[in-house]
């Protein structure tokens, strides 16, 4: 009688069925069973779940498919998207009349597959599939062809492995994937990806559905022309289908185990997320348009964006304030901005004293949609604005005046760092002018006419004046501003050649004071002179011991020279890669090379002023000095990142084996970035050759081999770490250093960014001061390929 193991299981029994009433999940939904409440569809393998969700902090519920495994709930579809109901408990999901409905409380129809019926006498139920597709098919028929109704048919803003977004080519109407309307309304948004309804192979992003700001470019049968990254894809296998009744693009994951998705988000961009299992995390792997401002309007009306402000993309300009500031809050910027204070035109009975005035606005993208009216001085452009009350701003340039009536759509503000940006003036009532607003940094324009212009030409020519005689003078803290013939003098008509590369030669000089210097003198001025503004930047306003030190420049015409310390021992691929019959770089010097670089980069992300991302860390950066002292050199591609900010846009244009996962998908890269390369370098130190070579056999053809695949591997199985030593130091090393040394470049070439060092912590760990697990050993891109 008193079993207790019986008593235990009854206890069990009704401890479950106490708890959990009616949570048992369904598996397929038929005309008998109702979905309600906190009830939910699994798949059969248990990877997707159904059920009714409340986004954010939103009261509304939809029904909604989700992964059941990630933590983080991600909704991947949504039924009804734009007619949501209130109560999860009183509506339902079932089948009648052969069709998925839900009801409301009262039984009222709130969506509907609406499909017309199957064969009179079937049976219809609802299975959702491993998939993430939610189809509608025939019971006594499970494996029918075609359901009679999919969700992959009908996407919202997801686009799941084994899905497609296609064109019918009788209706020629394509399907949309459209981005949910905030962060917290799954309602169809103004956002969609389509595949172009002309025909083209390509796809495209459009707002509102009309006007068009991005295209993929036409499908060559493995790579859309404008996506070219996609080559470098290792996880994703597209393809595309065209048939007489429909073209498609799907894919598939080459590695099932990987959870996957792209969607089109609530910012304008398409995007490819990845869950990481390790840090219970979405990470971004892809996404077109790579810059939040290029999506067409995404301010709205007198908004302006700006890329990677901690304070959110979207402000409106000034004098303006958001008109939906709800809506604001929420990421949807689309209802743009309103006027603060009503222009003077505007009001037929102000007094004539408060005249409308301009706000000159420096440094933008100007917005679409000007009006040329011809040529003009800037009082000439100010006047014609004036004169028509709906002009809202002009700009103006040696092509004359431009005017903007009506909305400005797409203003751009860029960053101090850039100043590829124009001066746009922007009309704004008399009073805005009044206040006292120190964060304005805009400058007032008086609406005298005339005066402006004057000022300008003297200022120009005051300017040019300054700088004939700053030839030889002090400039930017210590940078000395050379003369073109000073430097012609000291390099002897430029004889005595170090080296060249893509940017232009390097000569030996000996300045008046005797000091000997390298002068690299900067070929086709123009492309150039962006690298040249950089270099001048960046390295000239900072000092290391390990970073190469920038004495002056010349900027006479066209005439672009950068002038730095003399290095006697050339650059590290020199030692590493040519020199090696002659001398070899021993061990000791190698990891003192390492550190030194590692402490130079450290300096170079954490202690500047703004970080400083080098973009382009080679052997072939990296100056030895007369002690074998590496310096870091070449900075035309740094990129600075103002201390509020942690990721930069950066164009792929490093060295492709010293790229970064990240980089290469073309998503905003950090300071890891240069960690990724330092890693590379680490390994070609130890190895004394490139990372990626082709190695010869007797039997076969060349095999190609990546040096970091087997190094990673030896390491992880703590392996024989002297057989990666490079040869010619005939195994004289430091085992435990080079093990150390191994294990650092493993962790530095993950793919997951957050997962390596940053350059302080590899300082530590190279100095002894701070110990390192095994790392997990990284997965490659394919590296054959030729970006
Ligand atoms: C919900 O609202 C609170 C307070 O307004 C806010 O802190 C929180 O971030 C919101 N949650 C979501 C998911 O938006
Ligand atoms: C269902 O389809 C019919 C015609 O196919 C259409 O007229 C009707 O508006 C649709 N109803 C809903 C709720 O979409
Ligand atoms: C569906 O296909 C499987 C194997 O292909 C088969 O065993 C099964 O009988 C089929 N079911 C029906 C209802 O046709
Ligand atoms: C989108 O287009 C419709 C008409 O096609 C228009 O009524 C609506 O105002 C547009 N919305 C936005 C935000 O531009
Ligand atoms: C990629 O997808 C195509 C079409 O679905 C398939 O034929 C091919 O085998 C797949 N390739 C790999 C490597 O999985
Ligand atoms: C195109 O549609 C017709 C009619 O629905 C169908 O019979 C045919 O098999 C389809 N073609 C392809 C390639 O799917
Ligand atoms: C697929 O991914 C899983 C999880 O990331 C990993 O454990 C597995 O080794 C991968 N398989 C292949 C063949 O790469
Ligand atoms: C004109 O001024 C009067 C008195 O200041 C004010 O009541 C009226 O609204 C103004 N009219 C317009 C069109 O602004």
């Amino acid at each position: 009688m008193t079993n207790p193991r019986f008593c235990l299981s009854i206890l069990v029994l009704f401890f479950s069925l106490y708890t959990h009433p009616s949570l048992a999940a369904l598996t397929t939904l038929s005309a008998d069973k109702k979905l309600t409440g906190d009830q939910t569809l699994v798949s059969e393998g248990g990877v997707f779940e159904l059920g009714f969700f409340k986004p954010g902090n939103s009261s509304n519920y939809y029904i909604g498919i989700w992964y059941k495994k990630v933590t983080q709930k991600t909704i991947v579809w949504v039924a009804n998207r734009d007619n949501h109901v209130p109560d999860k408990n009183t509506a339902t999901l079932t089948i009648s009349d052969s069709n998925l409905v839900l009801l409301d409380g009262s039984s009222n129809q709130v969506w509907s597959t609406n499909t017309s019926s199957p064969r009179s006498g079937s049976v219809v139920e609802a299975v959702l599939l491993n998939s993430g597709n939610l189809v509608l098919r025939d019971r006594a028929d499970d494996n029918a062809s075609e359901p009679s109704w999919q969700s992959f048919d009908h996407p919202t803003d997801t686009f799941l492995p084994g899905g497609k977004i296609k064109l019918d080519h009788k209706t020629k109407k394509p399907q949309y994937l459209t981005s949910w309307k905030n962060t917290e309304d799954p309602a169809t948004g103004l956002f969609s990806l389509e595949l172009d309804p002309e025909g083209s192979t390509s796809y495209l992003i459009t707002r509102n559905k009309t006007e068009q700001y991005w295209t993929s470019g036409a499908w060559n049968g493995h790579i859309f022309s404008l996506v070219p990254e996609m080559r470098l894809n290792y996880i994703f296998n597209f393809s595309f289908v065209s048939n007489e009744n429909e073209s498609y693009f799907t894919y598939s994951l080459y590695n099932s185990s990987i959870i996957s998705r792209l969607l089109i988000d609530v910012t304008g961009q398409i995007k490819q997320m990845t869950w990481l299992e390790n840090a219970q995390q979405w990470n971004l792997f892809w996404t077109q348009p790579r810059k939040q401002c290029d999506v067409y309007a995404f301010c709205g009306a007198f908004g302006s964006c700006s890329e990677f402000s901690t304070m959110g993309p979207c402000n409106c300009l000034k004098g303006f304030e958001p008109k939906s500031p709800s809506d604001w809050n929420l990421g949807d910027y689309s209802g743009g901005c309103q006027r603060k204070e009503k222009l003077q035109c505007e009001n037929s009975n102000a007094s004539n004293r408060n005249k409308d005035g301009f706000l000159a606005i420096p440094n933008v993208v100007l917005p679409k949609g000007a009006q040329s009216v011809g040529l003009g001085n800037a009082g000439e452009c100010e006047s014609i604005c004036l004169s028509i009350c709906s002009c809202a701003a002009y700009a103006y340039d040696s092509n004359g005046c431009s005017i903007w009536v009506g909305n400005l759509l797409n203003v751009e503000q860029l960053s101090s760092d850039d100043s590829s940006g124009e001066t746009l003036y922007l009309k704004l009532a008399a009073s805005e002018f009044h206040h006292d607003d120190k964060s304005s940094k805009g400058t007032i324009i008086g609406v005298v006419v005339g005066v402006v212009a004057g000022i300008g030409i003297l200022l120009a020519i005051l300017w040019r004046r300054k700088r004939m005689v700053a030839s030889r003078k002090a400039a930017k803290g210590s940078l000395v501003a050379y003369g073109y013939r000073d430097l012609q003098a000291a390099t002897r008509n430029f004889s005595e050649k170090l080296g060249g590369g893509g940017f232009g030669s390097v000569f030996k000089g000996t300045l008046d004071d005797s000091s000997v210097v390298a002068v690299k003198k900067l070929e086709s001025f123009g492309q150039r002179e962006k690298q040249f503004q950089t270099e001048v930047r960046t390295i000239g306003t900072i000092q290391h011991v390990n970073l190469v030190r920038l004495h002056g420049f010349c900027s006479e015409g066209t005439k672009r020279l950068l002038v730095y310390e003399y290095m006697p021992n050339g650059s590290l691929d020199f030692h590493l890669f040519q020199n090696k019959n002659f001398v070899v770089l021993d061990w000791k010097t190698r990891y003192q090379i390492a550190l030194g670089i590692a402490r130079g980069l450290a300096y170079l992300h954490e202690k500047c002023r703004d970080c400083i991302i080098h973009c382009n860390v080679k052997p072939e950066n990296i100056l030895l000095d007369a002690g074998f002292c590496p310096k870091i050199a070449d900075f035309g591609l740094a990129k600075l990142v103002g201390r509020d900010f942690s990721r930069v846009l950066a164009t792929i244009r490093g060295t492709k084996n010293y790229l970064s996962p990240e980089w290469i998908s073309g998503v905003p890269i950090t300071a890891k970035a240069d960690v990724y390369s330092y890693g590379m370098m680490l390994f070609e130190l130890v190895s004394g050759r490139r990372n990626s070579y082709y190695e010869l056999s007797d039997s076969e053809d060349g095999k190609f081999r990546f040096f970091p695949t087997k190094a990673a591997n030896i390491v992880a199985q703590g392996g024989n770490v002297l057989s990666l030593l490079d040869p010619c130091l005939e195994q004289n090393a430091d085992a435990e250093e080079v093990t150390r040394m191994a294990t650092v470049a493993s962790w530095c070439i993950q793919d997951d960014e957050t997962h390596r060092p940053t350059m302080g912590q590899v300082v530590h760990i190279l100095d002894g001061i701070l110990d390192v697990n095994l790392p997990p050993i990284p997965t490659f891109p394919q590296v054959s390929v030729d970006y």
